[in-house]
């Protein structure tokens, strides 16, 4: 109970000032959310919806075969991966690390198929802050082509588990 309880006037009509506030949140709400479907066709960030249903295990065999085949160097006890320019690229999320560090060529499109071997992460590309969910038993394909040389921070932004945090990986661009 507090000592001076609140007028009790909210029935009445609402101000000028109050009017035009809740007009203004409305509006911009209302432009908000039709921009929604508007930014899927004009955003040009939407995967391509290129998603297959995948075992586990049988993907991480797949990731492993590619790494072995394709390895230039080793970071960290990571595998540095140097695909051929224009092929497929394989890239696992496990806890707590992305497998393996991949190295590609500006101007070239490649087909990077994402998967993870146990539970759900979250593929974040940085500084590019572009981000794509990864479910485990789903392999996603993204056609990918890199037009700045650099190093590329991997982060998970999908919470799972107490390494999350250490979850960081590297793509590098030549
Ligand atoms: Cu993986 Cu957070």
């Amino acid at each position: 109970m507090t000592i001076h309880p609140p007028e009790r006037i909210w029935w009445k009509p609402v101000s000028g000032a109050e009017r035009l506030y809740i007009s203004a949140a409305l509006l911009f709400t209302l432009t908000t959310f039709f921009l929604m479907p508007v930014w899927h066709f004009l955003g040009a960030q939407n995967p391509n919806m290129q998603t297959y249903r995948v075992d586990k295990a049988e993907y991480l065999q797949k990731v492993t075969a590619w790494a072995d085949k394709y390895k230039v160097g080793e970071r960290a006890g990571v595998p540095v991966v140097e695909p051929p320019p224009g092929g497929d690229v394989y890239l696992l999320a496990r806890t707590f690390q992305w497998f393996p560090v991949i190295k590609l060529k500006a101007g070239q499109t490649y087909r990077v198929h994402v998967s993870s071997s146990d539970l759900v992460h979250g593929l974040s590309l940085q500084p590019l802050n572009m981000n794509f969910m990864v479910i485990p038993g789903y392999e996603y394909i993204l056609y990918v082509t890199p037009t700045q040389k650099g190093e590329f921070g991997i982060v998970c932004n999908e919470f799972c588990g107490l390494g999350h945090h250490l979850m960081v990986g590297r793509l590098i661009v030549e």
